[in-house]
């Protein structure tokens, strides 16, 4: 019997998380094919769809394990809407995947599914910027870029001057933004948890470097494990269903009135995590891509 075919859907085999992926379709016993997204071809035709990489059709995939940049988003989520038309089955599917690329979008589903989130409003030019600062708690307050990562987009607004020109610079820009309630009691620290399919595989938290209010590890952020309390596990893997995503990272602040999910990542690094845990992350992830296989073939 010809071995099951694993596609990762990633612009480098070099990334750490890409090549343990590699690695762990291998111990699953599962043949990995990496594809750079941006050389994947799509053809559409009334009888189906048809895929093509490097010019070669591609047939016969077991499951796809897309990791899209936020670079390519766009091009990425028709590769995947593609696969998935094909009858691949695909963790993530696109319409997950662009709901979590979205900061408001995301927390607009979560809060419409009773989950804590930090009190957050968009608005344009047109509003007035006092306004906005005090409905969501006053100064300071947390500036955002709709479709930021790695920290980078996200600031603190100390005065309301200070906030108005951070706002009138991203509008003028024609960038989409929310201000967000500051919770000061993370004290630059938040929760990342890992969720697979219904299962927390592994959690840490995350400490901001001196000076900085943003937990990411791209900015030198330090992870250490946690372990969760059965509320903040339960809200991650509700956020997690809520949006779609069968693989995500969800990033939660710690404030006083309980856990409050800022964010999914539905491509999340887990470099860092593994590094903190000693968990086989990959190997969580590949089977659970398999396992859908099977279910969906049943
Ligand atoms: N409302 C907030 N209050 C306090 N800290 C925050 C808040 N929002 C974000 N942060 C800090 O900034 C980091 C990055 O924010 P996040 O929304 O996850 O954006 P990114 O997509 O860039 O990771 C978080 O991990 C957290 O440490
Ligand atoms: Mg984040």
């Amino acid at each position: 019997m010809s071995r099951e075919r694993l596609c990762l859907l990633s612009r480098k085999r070099s990334l750490y998380s890409t090549s343990r992926l590699v690695e762990a379709a291998k111990e699953n016993g599962a043949r990995p094919l990496v594809m750079d997204t941006l050389r994947c071809a799509m053809l559409v035709e009334p009888d189906g769809s048809r895929l093509f990489y490097r010019g070669a059709r591609v047939t016969g995939l077991t499951a796809a394990i897309p990791r899209i940049g936020a670079s390519i988003t766009a091009y990425g989520l028709a590769v995947v809407s593609h696969l998935d038309t094909m009858g691949v089955p695909v963790v993530n599917g696109a319409t997950a995947i662009s709901r979590s690329r979205d900061k408001v979008r995301c927390l607009q589903l979560l809060a419409a599914a009773r989950l804590d989130v930090p009190r957050t409003v968009m608005a344009t030019q047109h509003a007035s910027v006092r306004q906005l600062v005090q409905l969501v708690g006053g100064l300071p307050c947390i500036i955002k870029l709709l479709r930021g990562t790695q920290g980078v987009g996200v600031m603190l607004g100390n005065t309301l001057a200070e906030v108005e020109t951070i706002l009138q610079t991203f509008w003028g820009l024609g960038q989409d933004v929310c201000l967000q309630e500051f919770v000061q009691e993370a004290k630059g620290t938040d929760l990342r948890v890992l969720v697979v399919g219904e299962q927390v595989v592994g959690a840490m938290r995350r400490t901001a470097r001196k000076g900085d209010f943003r937990a990411n590890i791209h900015r030198g952020g330090e992870g250490k494990p946690a372990k969760l309390d059965a509320h903040t596990r339960l809200a991650a893997v509700k956020a997690a269903r809520t949006i779609g995503l069968e693989v995500c990272g969800v990033d939660l602040l710690e404030s006083k009135d309980g856990p409050k999910v800022m964010e999914l990542n539905s491509s999340p690094g887990f470099e860092g995590l593994e590094a903190a845990t000693k968990k086989d992350i990959a190997g969580d992830i590949v089977r659970h891509a398999l396992q859908l296989a099977v279910k969906r073939r049943g």
